[in-house]
């Protein structure tokens, strides 16, 4: 079934060098009209550009702001083609009845990948040797290196990427174990502790996977980092503020650990013209990334995929899973059906003014799927029997609460 408008007049604009994936993927289902820059664009420059277009892809750059947002009024849906959104006025997209997707999950493995390179790096010690030989140090020792196989790896924050951590570490040989806050399920061997405390006394190398909370904010401190074996190892791939990093530093200088590798710091300059200021700056055992843990290519061309994807799902179909400030509607295809699709404010009654219009046409519904939040309703509905759908387009403008709607036949 065609849409009820010209795939290749769907406007497309996609900002910030979006990996050449995403555009494949919307060619693929039909979608041509694609404008892409290698850059953010903001203030009246983006405003601007966003005349006509229905859909948007960004990534962090970008901000989406109210005005942006208010001043865009064919936009249908935006893409942001990275893990966060915070750039986005979420609450104004949702006003606007504009669905916000990301791909949260796309670089896992890559960061997962890192913390296995850095758990080997530090147990052997090789940052430091490398300094050593930068300096002309020839420091051939076996003395504190250690392999991995058969040490244990404790695992704080059991989810994406702690599971995928697991699994790749237990194929090392390493013992597993992990503390989480939810009740987890384990995968192969990995085994849960109760006790955050016991997870720092029993590990050779500790990995945090935490997200940043009030609950995790310092959550490793002095008190935590003296609790963790002499000679242990800290890895820190998740958020900046979860260690205490002046206390990670003197721990590093004591010797008490061993080595740390640190890709997130409390303070991270916003560009490459800012210094970077760490106390971490200068110690040999120190392996220290510039918050790299999930960008490769890899990553790159997954998101690209994962947020094309679920735009052409929402065009084409209306599906809204994954969303980020919107209810989740997972939809079925409407073969031999008009999909008729409103965005209504959640307030009493829209839904019975919608089907009393339906219901005046004498037409078929064939299926109807409702999700709400506490902002917005959206109801999706499959009506047969009905020679052109259009004609209940102006009737459900006129529907107090609708913000929009979208016919698909
Ligand atoms: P996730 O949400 O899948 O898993 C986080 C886990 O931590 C959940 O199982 C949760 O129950 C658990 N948790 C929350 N509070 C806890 C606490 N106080 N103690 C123990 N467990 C707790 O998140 P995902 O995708 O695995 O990401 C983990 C972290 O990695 C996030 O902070 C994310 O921002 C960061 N990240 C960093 C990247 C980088 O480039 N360095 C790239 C991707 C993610």
């Amino acid at each position: 079934m065609p849409l009820s408008y010209d795939k290749n007049k769907v406007r497309i604009l996609l900002l910030e060098g979006i990996s050449p994936t995403a555009r494949a993927v919307l060619k693929s289902a039909g979608y041509t009209n694609i404008e892409e820059y290698p850059k953010a664009l903001a203030g009246n420059d983006l405003i601007e550009k966003l005349a006509g277009v229905r859909v948007l892809g960004i990534r962090s750059t970008t901000q989406l702001s109210k005005d942006a947002l208010e001043s865009a009024d064919k936009l249908m849906v935006v893409g942001c083609f990275c893990i966060g959104t915070n750039q986005v006025d979420l609450g104004m997209a949702l006003t606007c009845g504009i669905p916000v997707f990301n791909a949260p999950f796309a670089n896992t493995r890559s960061v997962a990948e890192l913390a296995i390179s850095s758990i080997i790096a530090l147990m052997r010690r090789t940052p430091e040797k490398n300094l050593a030989l930068h300096r002309g140090i020839w420091t051939k020792s076996a003395k504190g290196s250690r392999e991995v196989r058969g040490k244990t790896l404790g695992i704080v924050g059991y989810g994406n990427i702690g599971t995928q951590l697991s699994v790749l570490a237990e194929h090392l040989g390493m013992n597993v174990y992990y503390y989480d806050i939810e009740k987890k399920l384990p995968l192969g061997n990995t085994r849960p502790i109760s006790t955050f405390h016991e997870l720092l006394q029993i590990s050779d190398v500790v990995s945090l996977h935490v997200p940043e909370t009030s609950g995790t904010k310092n959550m490793i401190g002095a008190k935590e980092i003296a609790l963790m074996k002499p000679g242990a190892c800290l890895i820190n791939y998740s958020r900046g503020k979860v260690v205490d990093i002046e206390a990670l530093a003197e721990a590093l200088k004591s010797g008490h650990l061993a080595g740390a590798a640190i890709d997130v710091f409390p303070k991270e300059p916003k560009s490459k013209d800012e210094e970077f200021v760490s106390p971490l700056r200068g110690l040999d055992n120190a392996l220290l990334s510039p918050h790299v843990g999930g960008s490769t290519e890899e990553a790159q061309e997954a998101i690209g995929i994962e947020v094309a994807d679920k735009i052409v799902r929402y065009i084409d179909n209306g599906s809204t899973t994954g969303a980020v400030n919107f209810p989740h509607v997972a939809l079925p295809q409407h073969p031999g059906a008009y999909r008729i699709l409103n965005i209504h404010k959640n307030i009493p009654g829209v839904l019975g003014q919608l089907n009393a219009v339906f219901a005046e046409a004498k037409a078929n519904v064939a299926g109807q799927f409702l999700q709400t939040n506490t902002e917005i309703g959206y109801v999706v509905t499959d009506i047969a029997g009905v020679g052109d759908p259009e004609i209940f387009r102006a009737a459900l403008k006129t529907i107090p609460g609708s913000i929009r709607t979208r016919i698909l036949h």
